[in-house]
């Protein structure tokens, strides 16, 4: 209806201020993207060294960005370099970073009990209007929301790795999510140039219910002694066009979110074969090897 819309759109044009809590990975694209936007944005981690990493990697980030977007012209690619990171500010405490929040999404370490204590927290401290996301790749949305007393405010805004790339947000409704708060999300996504799908609340959404078990069926192909890795990477790229193969992309994912992921649904649904844990995946976690960011995985990056 039309009062819907107005509604909605005045909620969306109200995301000026945004607040990104955890600066690994996928945090640190999300507020450079947001930045980048004309968002005006906080990015949080527990750990400062996480913070200083993340400053360095949007740092380097956005100068391809900008060679991209202004190819040849320096001076407007200095500018809009200059501009976004004026728009950034870092932080250390999250419940001190939400007070002018319209948007906070959130993107720390992929566990419930610490995602549900920090929500607790933040339900708490942030302005009645703001709408709160996470960024989950398996978790139950529902599940994290049901410590807040905002479930209509809340959502998920699944971004995907490497953020200032991939084109694509996964928009996740919960079934209090409010008809505002989702549209909010889905223009909110298209002003940070991202194409939307709306999702609902069911383990993995749309993209990592197909990616994950496929990660995990290359690894049981690995351990059965079948093929390997960069055969099945060469195979997959070669043959089915993907622009990595499954282990250069659990490499890039990181090993120990794979493993987050896949013990979660194991734990949930012990049943179904798709979802079990991989002793070679677990091994290579209990030896740090957690992939590109730690220097090893199925592969070197030193
Ligand atoms: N920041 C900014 N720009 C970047 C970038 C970054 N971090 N990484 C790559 N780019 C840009 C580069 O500027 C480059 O553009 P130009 O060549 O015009 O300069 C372009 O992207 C291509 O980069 P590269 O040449 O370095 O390498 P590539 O062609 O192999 O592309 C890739 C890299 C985009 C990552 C590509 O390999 C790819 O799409 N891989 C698959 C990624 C994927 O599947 N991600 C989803 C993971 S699952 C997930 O995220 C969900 C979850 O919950 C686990
Ligand atoms: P990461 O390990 O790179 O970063 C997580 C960060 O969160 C760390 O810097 C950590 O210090 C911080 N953190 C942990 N607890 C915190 C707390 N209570 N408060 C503030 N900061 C805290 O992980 P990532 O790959 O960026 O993943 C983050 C989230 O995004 C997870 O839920 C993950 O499932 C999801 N995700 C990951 C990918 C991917 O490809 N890696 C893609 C989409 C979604």
């Amino acid at each position: 209806t039309t009062r819907t819309f107005s509604s909605s759109a005045r909620m969306a044009a109200a995301i000026k201020n945004v607040t990104v809590i955890g600066s690994g990975l996928m945090g640190a694209g999300i507020a450079q993207v947001a930045a980048q936007t004309g968002h005006t944005v906080t990015m949080v981690d527990i750990d400062k060294a996480a913070v200083d990493k993340a400053e360095k990697r949007i740092a380097a980030s956005i100068q391809r960005v900008a060679k991209k977007k202004f190819s040849g012209d320096e001076g407007e690619a200095t500018k809009f370099i200059s501009e976004a990171i004026g728009r950034l500010n870092t932080s250390t405490d999250a419940v001190a970073s939400v007070g002018s929040a319209d948007l906070v999404v959130e993107a720390i370490v992929e566990n419930i009990g610490v995602k549900q204590k920090l929500f607790k927290e933040l339900d708490q401290a942030a302005p009645e209007h703001t709408i709160f996301a996470s960024n989950t790749s398996s978790l139950p949305i529902g599940k994290i929301a049901e410590v807040t007393d905002r479930k209509d405010r809340f959502g998920g805004l699944h971004f995907f790795n490497p953020v200032p790339v991939m084109k694509l947000l996964e928009v996740v409704r919960i079934p209090e999510t409010s008809q505002d708060t989702y549209e909010a999300m889905c223009v909110w996504g298209k002003n940070m140039g991202k194409v939307t799908v709306e999702c609902k609340d069911t383990p993995g959404f749309i993209v990592n219910r197909l990616l994950v078990p496929y990660m995990f069926e290359s690894v049981r192909m690995l351990e059965r002694g079948d093929a390997s890795a960069r055969d099945i990477d060469v195979a997959m790229k070669l043959g089915a066009g993907y622009p990595m193969g499954p282990f250069e992309l659990m490499d890039y994912v990181g090993l120990d979110t794979g493993k987050f992921i896949i013990d979660g649904w194991a734990k949930e649904y012990p049943e179904n074969p798709l979802y079990q844990p991989s002793e070679l995946l677990n091994k290579m976690v209990a030896e740090g090897k957690l992939g590109v960011k730690s220097g090893e995985g199925f592969y070197t990056y030193k």
